[in-house]
């Protein structure tokens, strides 16, 4: 049966064109139609299409007051080693209450990858060709073994790849996590518009809707109930971190710590720029607050500028997107009067003409709207950026080949098991960039980080000799 009143609604907004072909559908196609139709903030829809597509809308940034924002040094860089000691002892006592659980944004598409099917679903280690679900489901585990309580671990998927990505779980036995403690929860959507703010149909009878960006995670841990959990189960900390990272520490009890002795609603980690014009957000500060701005928006003058006394860059600090957030700070800019701003992206959408027929544009007809996790940070009290080595945190997959590829994230994988290795005291070949000449493997399970590592390895009684093929677990 149809709803007029949502048609109304619609018309009364001058959408009423994403019904056009209704009547030439099936029932079941007519209830489809409205129950997408239904998934639109119209009044949302319409505050956007003012302020973002308007003629007016700035598209400049606004760069006024812009200063590199201030980071917590490691202590082998000239931070404070005591402070590190204490938040890492600070951290694992949250730990060791239950208080943490882990968050993996996993809604993208993998479209640069190339692969096509949940991108958490990619091998990528360098023997067992585990995935990258994998990793992090092992990594969770150990963390929770080693410090006594079960860590939960929730998992944003998207519409297109929310069944497959349960399913594949499921077939691997939630790779011997208990299925009570994996949450997987669906981002919301948002319609693609013309530049006038039509909503875009796809089909007679479908609207052209995609993904809300990674900071549609915020309003959809709320909306699917998985805040209700945590705070049921005592946590209030979340560890967020991207599906395309295996070499991430999802659980640091000194990060954590940072967070929980800053009181920080919002924390982050930051890596040095390799190089100027990296692809990565640039952390920021502007009027007293924190800010990412992407290498797309931030001028090539500020992200090649040079710190006069010491010669380094002066936007160094990358974002590598990996964060810890306050359950109520989540709570408080799903519902309260924050929210994250939407940014505009011209796409190519396939859609449909005034006939019916189906148009493959060439060029961009539409726009898609995403919102971004980092534009949390300037509404989050006392946000903490430290900073963490490449080598320990970051190497996505991002590209079939070259920068962020496959081939690079093992060969860093491979850096990290023989560092790990060669600080117990084990013999390893590696070239003058650490990589050894052959393929190993630590399971998460025997070591997810230097201290578990060290532990594990001074355990064994007869240590085996690093070889071709060695795999710990
Ligand atoms: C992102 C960051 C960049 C950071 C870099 C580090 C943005 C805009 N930029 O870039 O600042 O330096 O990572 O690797 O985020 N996702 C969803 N739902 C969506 C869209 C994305 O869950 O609707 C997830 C993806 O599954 C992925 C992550 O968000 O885990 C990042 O998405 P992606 O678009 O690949 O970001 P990058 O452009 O690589």
């Amino acid at each position: 049966m149809a709803t007029p009143s949502l048609i109304q609604e619609f018309e009364r907004a001058g959408q009423g064109h994403v019904f056009a072909f209704y009547n030439d559908l099936s029932a079941q196609e007519q209830q489809a139609l409205l129950a997408e139709a239904a998934e639109i903030d119209l009044a949302e829809v319409d505050h956007l299409t003012r302020t973002l597509l308007s003629k007016d809308a700035g598209s400049g940034l606004d760069l006024s007051g812009l200063s590199p924002a201030p980071y917590e040094l490691r202590p082998e860089n000239g931070g404070d080693a005591e402070a590190w000691a204490a938040a890492k002892a600070t951290g694992e006592a949250a730990l060791r209450a239950g208080r943490v659980a882990a968050f993996t944004v996993a809604g993208g598409q993998g479209t640069r990858l190339g692969y096509d099917g949940p991108k958490g679903t990619y091998p990528v280690t360098p023997i067992k060709q585990k995935t990258l679900f994998h990793v992090f489901a092992e990594k969770v585990r150990a963390a929770g073994t080693r410090y006594g309580k079960p860590i939960h671990w929730f998992i944003m998927t998207s519409h297109v790849n929310h069944g497959p990505t349960e399913a594949f779980f499921k077939a691997n036995a939630y790779f011997g996590l208990a299925e009570t403690q994996v949450h997987f929860f669906r981002q919301g959507r948002m319609p693609a518009v013309t530049p006038e703010g039509k909503i875009l149909l796809e089909t007679k009878g479908t609207i052209a809707m995609s993904a809300d960006g990674h900071g549609g995670s915020l309003r959809a841990l709320d909306r699917s109930g998985a805040l209700d959990l945590m705070e049921k189960q005592g946590i209030d900390i979340l560890s967020y971190f991207q599906v395309d990272n295996p070499l991430v520490r999802g659980i640091d009890p000194a990060f954590i710590g940072w967070h929980v002795l800053r009181g920080s609603e919002m924390s982050s980690k930051m890596v040095a720029k390799a190089y100027a014009g990296e692809k990565v957000g640039h952390f920021c500060s502007q009027h007293g607050k924190n800010i990412v701005i992407e290498y797309s928006d931030l001028p090539k003058s500020f992200q090649e500028e040079i710190e006069p006394t010491t010669g380094a860059l002066r936007y160094i600090a990358g974002s590598i997107a990996i964060h810890i957030l306050d359950t109520k700070f989540i709570r408080r800019m799903a519902r309260g009067s924050d929210s994250l701003p939407f940014h505009r992206a011209d796409k190519k959408i396939p859609t449909i003409d005034a006939a019916g027929n189906p148009v493959k544009p060439d060029k961009a007809n539409g726009v898609k709207f995403e919102m971004f996790v980092f534009d949390a940070l300037p509404f989050a009290a006392k946000p903490v950026v430290i900073e963490t080595p490449r080598a320990d945190d970051f190497s996505p997959v991002k590209n079939a080949e070259g920068l962020d590829s496959p081939k690079t994230c093992v060969d860093d994988q491979l850096r990290q098991f023989a560092r790990w290795l060669k600080a117990n005291g084990a013999v390893v070949p590696t070239d003058a960039t650490g990589l050894p000449p052959f393929p190993i493997e630590v399971s998460p399970l025997f070591g997810y980080d230097e201290d578990s590592f060290a532990n594990a390895w001074n355990k064994l009684v007869t240590k085996p000799a690093v070889a071709a093929g060695l795999y710990l677990e």
